[in-house]
């Protein structure tokens, strides 16, 4: 069951306003409020379905749903790690992953009351709102919902883009399901047929006042590029290195989720991820990014030892050599990973937050057999339905 509303919360701590600013992005907190510690493997937590979960430990497990207990801490560490973001990017997706008719609206409800609490306990004095802090007051959230459009979300999008090209106003579109592939199984598209296009050909013309794409859904973290076409298809070879008839217009980040959860979507080996928080740095001016730094618990580590402990995963400008995370210093993120075998599998570990570390090595790259453990094929797939968009 899905969230329906999105939440930002806003504050007023600001700060010097020549610093850059930070913003937390924290998605997927799936509350499992049912998951105990117990010896029987069966009764761990509803959101293992009829999976066997042999020892849970307290701050969750890889086949479960986040413990109250995981989310705290989650919520506590961003305290401690940045506690005067400008905002907080709460996207949704927080109940556990059970059938609907087992959830039913009240207890809905009841968990968007708790975890809405916990942050504004930690966050003292948070609020709701949509505009971001320039010193203009030029800045704009927006929001999009699933990839269908039963209310005209297309043209609604183009209009607040056109407004805000006419204003002046740089604009971050926070949506749920990201265009493109799920870089984990073969031909996953979440968006209905014909949306792809017609969300790359939004991004296309207004390219220039969307300082930053955020998107989630995959639990994973990944981002793509989508590219400028100049009407032009390109060829999949020219996916793999900057082509002027392909200029990387923006940058959409998929970021990864609290719950560890494994998928069940089929065809997916091993999807499970260890907890992830991941925060940006921007320029309060012009929004531009700056950064992405994504600190993470290592389950099974925090399990054993019994404390709980959020540590740096990577630093976006560090790890991959970029001065920060325009579109273009992606784009030479990208041509990275495509060209330098340490690059790839720097990238491959941070996929699944370093819950899974094996060897995305040259043989499995190209290989479509390994496309589901390696990541690599949608690069191709995408070149091949004619779209002018890099997944990774
Ligand atoms: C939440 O986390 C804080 C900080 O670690 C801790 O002091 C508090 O006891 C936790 N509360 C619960 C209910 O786990
Ligand atoms: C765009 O601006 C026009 C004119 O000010 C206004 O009527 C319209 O509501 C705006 N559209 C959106 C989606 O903000
Ligand atoms: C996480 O913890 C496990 C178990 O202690 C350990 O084997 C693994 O190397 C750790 N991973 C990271 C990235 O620290
Ligand atoms: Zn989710």
């Amino acid at each position: 069951m899905r969230l329906l509303a999105w939440q930002i919360f806003l504050a007023h701590w600001g700060g010097a306003r020549a610093e850059p600013g930070k913003f937390w992005h924290i998605t997927h907190l799936h509350l499992d409020p049912h998951y105990k510690v117990s010896k029987y493997p069966f009764q761990v937590c509803p959101s293992a379905g009829f999976q066997s979960v042999p020892n849970a430990g307290p701050w969750g497990d890889y086949l479960c749903d986040s413990p109250w207990a995981l989310i705290n801490s989650s919520i506590y560490a961003m305290k401690e790690i940045e506690p005067e973001p400008d905002f907080i990017l709460w996207t949704g997706d927080d109940m556990p992953h059970v059938p609907d008719e087992k959830l039913g609206e009240a207890a809905v409800l009841e968990i968007v009351e708790c975890l809405t609490q916990l942050i504004r306990e930690v966050f003292l004095g948070a609020f709701y709102s949509e505009k971001l802090p320039g010193p203009s007051g030029a800045g704009q959230i927006v929001l999009t919902a699933d990839m269908v459009d039963p209310g005209q979300q297309f043209q609604w999008l183009e209009d607040v883009l056109t407004n805000a090209s006419k204003a002046g106003d740089m604009v971050y579109i926070v949506g749920n399901m990201p265009p493109g592939f799920f870089e984990k199984t073969q031909n996953k598209v979440w968006s209905q047929e014909g949306f792809n296009e017609k969300y790359l050909k939004v991004v296309q013309k207004h390219g220039c006042v969307i300082a930053g794409q955020f998107f989630r859904h995959h639990h994973t973290d990944s981002f793509q590029m989508l590219y400028d076409d100049a009407g032009q298809l390109p060829a999949p070879s020219l996916l793999l290195s900057p082509d002027p008839l392909c200029a990387p217009i923006s940058a959409m980040f998929i970021t990864p989720g609290v719950t560890p959860w494994k998928t069940t979507l089929p065809g997916v080996i091993n999807g499970a991820n260890n907890p992830a928080i991941p925060v940006f740095e921007y320029d309060r001016a012009t929004l531009s990014l700056k950064d992405m730094v994504t600190y993470f618990m290592n389950l099974s580590q925090v399990n054993a030892q019994g404390m709980r402990r959020w540590e740096l995963q990577y630093q976006l400008t560090k790890a991959y050599w970029v001065p920060d995370t325009s579109a273009h210093s992606v784009q030479a993120v990208l041509d990275r990973i495509a060209g330098d075998q340490g690059a790839l599998q720097h990238y491959y570990v941070y996929n699944s937050v370093s819950y899974y570390a094996g060897v995305c090595d040259e043989a499995a790259r190209v290989d479509v057999d390994a496309y589901t453990t390696c990541l690599y094929l949608p690069l191709l797939l995408m070149a091949l339905l004619g779209l002018c968009t890099l997944v990774l």
